[in-house]
C-alpha cells in the first residue's frame, strides 16, 4: 500500500478524535492525536506552577520534554498522562501554550517525523494547512457551538466530571477564538479540504461519509 495521509481538522468538540480514531482502525493505519501533545505540555507547565505568560520558561521546558504517542496513549517524559490531559483545567489553558511559535515548531517536528514513513490519520487544527500540506485527504469537521458544547458536556459526564453546559460553551468559544486568531498556523480549513458539518449527524454517519469519499484506496 502507498503511504496514505489523512488530515482531520476542526474546532473543539466537532467529533474529530472519535472519528479519526475509528477511520484509522478501519484502514488499519496509525492515529495521531496532535491535540494530546499540546495538552501534555500544558499539563507539565501547570503541574510545575509555571507562569503561562512566561514564554521563555515554557520554551526552555518544551526543549527538555519528551512527548510520545503509543496506541492512543500519551506519554509525557515516559509517564502515561492520557487521563490527566482531559481535565477541564487543561481545556482552559492549552490554547495559551499552543500559540507559542517555538512550542508549535517542536510539536510539528514530532508529528511530521511520525508521518514520514507511514500511513496516518492525524487530527488537529493545522494538519491540512501546515503539518501535512500534501495529505492525500483533508477533512474539516464543524458543528454548531451548542451541539459541540453538548457533546463535551456528555463526554465529561460519562467520565464523572460535572461541569455546567454554559461553562463548557464559554470555554469552547474562548478556545476557538484563540486557536483561530493566533499568528502561527491558526485554525482554518485548508483550501482543498472537504468540509463536513456534523451537526445532527451521528458519528457513524460521518465515518461512513469519509470512508465513502476515501473509497477503496485506503484499504
Ligand atoms: O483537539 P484538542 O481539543 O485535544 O486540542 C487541544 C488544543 O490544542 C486546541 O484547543 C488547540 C491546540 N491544538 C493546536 O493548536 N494544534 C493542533 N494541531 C492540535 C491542537
Amino acid at each position: 500500500m502507498e503511504k496514505m495521509h489523512i488530515a482531520i481538522d476542526g474546532p473543539a468538540g466537532a467529533g474529530k478524535s472519535t472519528i479519526a480514531k475509528s477511520i484509522a482502525k478501519k484502514l488499519d493505519i496509525t492515529y495521531i492525536d496532535t491535540g494530546a501533545m499540546y495538552r501534555a505540555l500544558t499539563y507539565k507547565v501547570l503541574k510545575e506552577l509555571i507562569d503561562l505568560n512566561n514564554n521563555d520558561i515554557i520554551i526552555n521546558i518544551v526543549n527538555k520534554t519528551t512527548i510520545e504517542l503509543d496506541k492512543n496513549k500519551v506519554f509525557l517524559d515516559k509517564q502515561d498522562v492520557s487521563n490527566e490531559i482531559r481535565h477541564p483545567i487543561i481545556n482552559n489553558n492549552v490554547s495559551k501554550i499552543a500559540r507559542i511559535p517555538e512550542v508549535r515548531m517542536k510539536m510539528v517536528e514530532i508529528q511530521r517525523e511520525i508521518a514520514y514513513n507511514k500511513s496516518v490519520v492525524m487530527d488537529g487544527r493545522d494538519i491540512g494547512t501546515y503539518v501535512l500540506p500534501n495529505a492525500n485527504y483533508k477533512f474539516y469537521l464543524t458543528a454548531s457551538i451548542d451541539e459541540r458544547a453538548y457533546r463535551r458536556y456528555l463526554e465529561l459526564k460519562k467520565k464523572g466530571i460535572l461541569a455546567s453546559f454554559q461553562d463548557i460553551k464559554n470555554e469552547i468559544i474562548n478556545r476557538d477564538k484563540m486557536d483561530t486568531e493566533r499568528s502561527i498556523a491558526p485554525l482554518r480549513p485548508a483550501q482543498d479540504a472537504i468540509i463536513i458539518n456534523t451537526t445532527s449527524k451521528s458519528i457513524k454517519m460521518v465515518i461512513n461519509e469519509i470512508i465513502d469519499l476515501i473509497g477503496n484506496e485506503g484499504k
